[in-house]
Formats: structure tokens, sequence, C-alpha cells
């Protein structure tokens, strides 16, 4: 695709200290830089502007010590009665052929609250990556909502289970789900999936539902049927969504988003001593088969594979306890607040 001109914004709000000025700089020019996968080849030049409140440190200065080789210019703002203070405008002009992310931080986010009302963590990644312990600490810590977002699918895998069809054959599928009812509720700070009245919170987590759910997944119906639940419970509130398609698909304007991702082995492991403190009767290679196994039904179906977006941040797990991960994005989240 051929690249166009385009022009990108966004805008900071800093306390009048060289601290706080050039953090702010920082954090808005490389968001902007990363949300827009921006290279500086593509980038034609800089405008900056500040209120006139900011006389610390110049921000355009910040831009070029950190790096950004493109031409820059600088002007402040005139002092409007009512107007926010303390702020920081930024636009770059750049060749792209990514949609445009306006991004505004901080104080700046009541400037736009077009695009700044509430806010979404979108956190993708295989299964037993450590998505759901990671989201429901950050939920907790920043006092947001949690979707977990497979259980909606398992919910329809269940229900394709019990009107024993073949999940193969995605019409009977259809037919099966056509009149299936998911809802979720929040008890106690705890999901629940309602299926057709029934509270199947714990039937959806046995392997042979997470087989089904997999399966079920890839029917372009079911993919569609759940859309819609997920973006409205995201409209409402601030929220971390857990899933496979969050960040390209559900919501491919989340604020943030991340990628997690770990071995198979260790997310086997993983799988199997939660499989084994519950008393399930399965063996290691067992769970490491149903692992890859749905890895690869998830990565290579043709609707909305599992896969990383260009503005997702990756983090391995393998050696990173599910509590440092969530801590990360806490604190990658309340920076921009
Ligand atoms: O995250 P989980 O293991 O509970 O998900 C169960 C299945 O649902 C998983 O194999 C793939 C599918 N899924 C999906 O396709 N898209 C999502 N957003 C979430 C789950």
């Amino acid at each position: 695709m051929d690249k166009k001109l385009v022009s990108i914004r966004g805008a900071v709000t800093a306390d009048n200290t060289v601290n706080d000025i050039t953090g702010a700089v920082r954090l808005l020019v490389r968001t902007l830089y990363f949300k827009n996968a921006l290279r500086n080849d593509d980038v034609v030049n800089i405008t900056v502007s500040a209120t006139d409140d900011i006389t610390a440190f110049h921000p355009a200065r910040v831009i070029r010590e950190c790096g950004f080789a493109v031409p820059l210019f600088s002007c402040v703002e005139p002092n409007i009665d009512g107007g926010l203070k303390g702020c920081i405008r930024i636009m770059i002009t750049a060749y792209s052929d990514n949609p445009v992310r306006n991004i505004y931080l901080r104080g700046a986010r009541a400037l736009r609250p077009d695009i700044s009302g509430t806010y979404a963590i979108a956190l993708d990644g295989p299964s037993g990556a450590g998505k759901s312990t990671v989201a429901k600490i950050v939920a907790k810590k920043l006092g947001i909502t949690y979707l977990d977002t497979g259980a909606l699918y398992r919910a329809l895998g269940l229900k394709t289970l019990s009107c024993g069809v073949s999940i193969k054959d995605a019409a009977k599928v259809e037919e099966c789900l056509s009149s299936a009812e998911v809802i979720i509720e929040y008890r106690d700070g705890a999901q629940h999936v309602i299926l057709d009245g029934e509270d199947v919170s714990g039937r959806i987590r046995t392997p042979e539902v997470s087989m089904a759910a997999s399966a079920v997944s890839a029917i372009p119906y079911v993919r569609q049927k759940l859309l819609s639940l997920q973006r409205e419970i995201s409209k409402t509130s601030n929220v971390i969504l857990d899933g496979r398609d969050i960040g390209t698909v559900v919501l491919p304007d989340a604020e943030f988003k991340y990628f997690l991702t770990a071995s198979p082995e260790v997310r086997a492991k993983r799988r199997y001593d939660e499989l084994a403190a519950k008393g399930e009767s399965v063996t290691f290679d067992s769970v490491l088969a149903d692992v890859n196994e749905r890895d690869k039904n998830d990565s290579t179906r043709a609707v909305a594979p599992l896969k990383q977006a260009v503005d997702a941040v990756s983090i391995v797990s393998d050696d990173i306890s599910a509590e440092a991960v969530a801590d990360r994005i806490v604190r990658d989240v309340t920076e921009c607040l």
C-alpha cells in the first residue's frame, strides 16, 4: 500500500519542572511513534506548542535529545481564559499507511473526551501465558472491569457439546447456537458466565470444553455473535480484556495493548498444575499436546487468528511472575492518565 501524508496529533500535561516536562514529552513522542508505527525516515517534521506557563525547559529540546532527528518547529500558545494549563501539544507530519492514532495523555485527555473517555487494555496471547492471572491483578489494582473473553467462547463450546452436533459442522453449530444467550454478570468482583439462564462458570473449565471452545471460535458466526457483547462492556467502563484478537479485531483502538507469551512447555506446566490442583486426572504430556493443538487452531484459523497487533507491547512471561507483568501494565497506564 502507498504511504499517505498524514497529520498525527497528541497532547500531554506537565508540571513546570525540568523532570516533569522531560518525562511528559518523552512519553508522548514515544507513544505517538509506537502507536503509529513511525520511523524517523517517515517523519517530515514535528511541530511543538506549549502553554505559556511551561518555562522550565524547552519541550522541543526533549525531542531532539531523545534522538528524534527530524525538523522541529515550536511555538507558544495564546493564553486563553479557562484553557488547559501546563499543556504541551505535538503535531507530527509523516508518511504512513496505518490508521492515524492521535494520543492524549494525562490532563490533556480532557481535551478530547471523544477519544479519551474511558480506556481499554487489550491483553492477547496463547492459552496458558498467564493472561487471566495478570488481568485479574491489573483490574484489582486499577479498580477497573476485567472481561475474560475466553469464557464466552467456552460457554458456546459447552453449548455445542450439549447439542451433540459435530464441532466440524459449522452449519449445525450455527443452528445450535442461534438461540444461545450468553450474559456476563459480576458478583463480588468475579465474572460469572450465564448461558441460557444457567451459571456455567465452573462447567466451562474442563479440557473437553477448552478444545470445543477453540474449535467453535474458528467459526465466523461465533466470533460475530460475541463481538458486540465484548464491545458493549468496553464502552461503558475502563476495562481490561484478555483473549486472542482483542488488540487486532475487538478493540483495535485500545489505548494499551499487550501480547503475553511463554514457551509451550511453561504454559502446559501452568495448566497442568491448575488442573491437578482441582483434582483432575491428567498427564503433563496430554496437557502439552492440548496446548500445541490449541495454539495451532487459534493461530491458523482464517478469521481473527491469534496475532500480535503492530502496536502491542510484547511480554514473554517464562521467567517473570504474573505480579511483575501486572505491575508493568499498571505502571504504563498510571503514567498516561
Ligand atoms: O483463553 P481461553 O483458553 O479461556 O480461551 C478458550 C478458547 O477460546 C481458545 O482456545 C481460543 C478461543 N478464544 C478466541 O478465539 N478469542 C478470544 N478473544 C478468546 C478466546
